[in-house]
């Protein structure tokens, strides 16, 4: 049986296509990566490191994985839900790479809801993050997709073989994602808005900045045209120090911020939030 469900996959070293055999993905080079007993590969070669262990570290990941658990952004996964149904075409085969896809909560939620709204098995689902840690945690969330430790600068599929690439809260690297997406496909892009957790930002930041939106202008000069742009905006109230601690663990913020605003919102047992996302799908041209 074959551990990797994912049929597209190249070789990070000669983009050479990778097959199964055994218990590692091997290429046309006898370039080979082991594929972990979690069910995983590993297709970061050392060269294309930039750090010892790189993206989320461990406590990154579990921070997320605690937060992300307790429902507060279910609303988000509901919306890339929607978003993402009315881009597949339900009569052919549809590939999904989620680049930069951390601990697995959004890409297995939307796993879980398109194979009860499509009901067939025309779907494959690649998830990819550079954090060997993150994808160790999204294996445990779900064992049909193909987990995959590389980066977003070289995504280890053939050319023009993914129909929909999403990138949450990550690192766009348009060339590559290009590369990647047959023509006339699609990247769904999930970004914070100017509003997001501005609560969070006002307490651990002396001056707050607006969160860096990527300019959809540009976007549309790199080969794609932007077909769809849409806002989610809703406040919750956070009442657990816990949870307070993890969404200040999960985001950037907390490596930005001063050690004093740190150990205030750390102290804080309750957080009004505003979440504001914006979600936009480009279309490759
Ligand atoms: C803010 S987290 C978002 C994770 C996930 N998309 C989510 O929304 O829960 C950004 C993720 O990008 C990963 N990352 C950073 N640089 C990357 C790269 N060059 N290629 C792939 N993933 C990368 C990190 O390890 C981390 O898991």
């Amino acid at each position: 049986m074959n551990i990797i469900k994912a049929h597209n996959l190249a070789c990070p070293i000669d983009g050479q296509k990778l097959e199964q055999i055994n218990k590692q993905l091997v290429c046309v080079n006898s370039h080979s990566f082991d594929i972990a007993r979690q069910g995983y590969a590993n297709l970061l070669p050392v060269q294309h490191k930039r750090s010892k262990q790189p993206g989320d570290s461990k406590a990154m990941v579990l921070a997320r994985t605690e937060f992300l658990n307790s429902g507060i952004y279910e609303a988000i996964a509901e919306k890339l839900t929607d978003i993402v149904f009315a881009e597949v075409n339900k009569d052919k085969d549809t590939c999904f790479l989620d680049a930069g896809c951390g601990e697995g909560y959004y890409f297995d939620y939307l796993f879980n809801r398109l194979i009860d709204k499509t009901g067939d098995n025309k779907l494959s689902f690649i998830g990819l993050d550079i954090s060997k840690d993150a994808i160790i945690q999204a294996t445990k969330r779900n064992r049909q997709i193909t987990w995959l430790v590389g980066t977003n600068r070289q995504p280890p599929v053939e050319d023009e073989s993914v129909d929909i690439i999403l990138c949450l809260f990550g690192f766009l690297s348009m060339d590559a994602f290009n590369r990647a997406l047959k023509p006339g496909g699609v990247i769904i892009v999930v970004d914070p808005g100017a509003e997001h957790l501005k609560q969070l930002r006002e307490i651990i930041y002396p001056e707050v900045k607006k969160p860096d939106v990527s300019d959809s202008s540009q976007i549309e000069i790199e080969g794609f045209s932007l077909v769809k742009s849409e806002t989610l905006t809703f406040d919750e109230k956070i009442t657990s120090n816990e949870k307070i601690n993890q969404l200040l663990i999960m985001t950037p913020h907390f490596y930005r911020a001063s050690k004093e605003g740190r150990l205030a919102a750390a102290s804080l047992e309750e957080l009004e939030i505003t979440v504001d996302v914006i979600f936009r799908v480009l279309e490759k041209t």
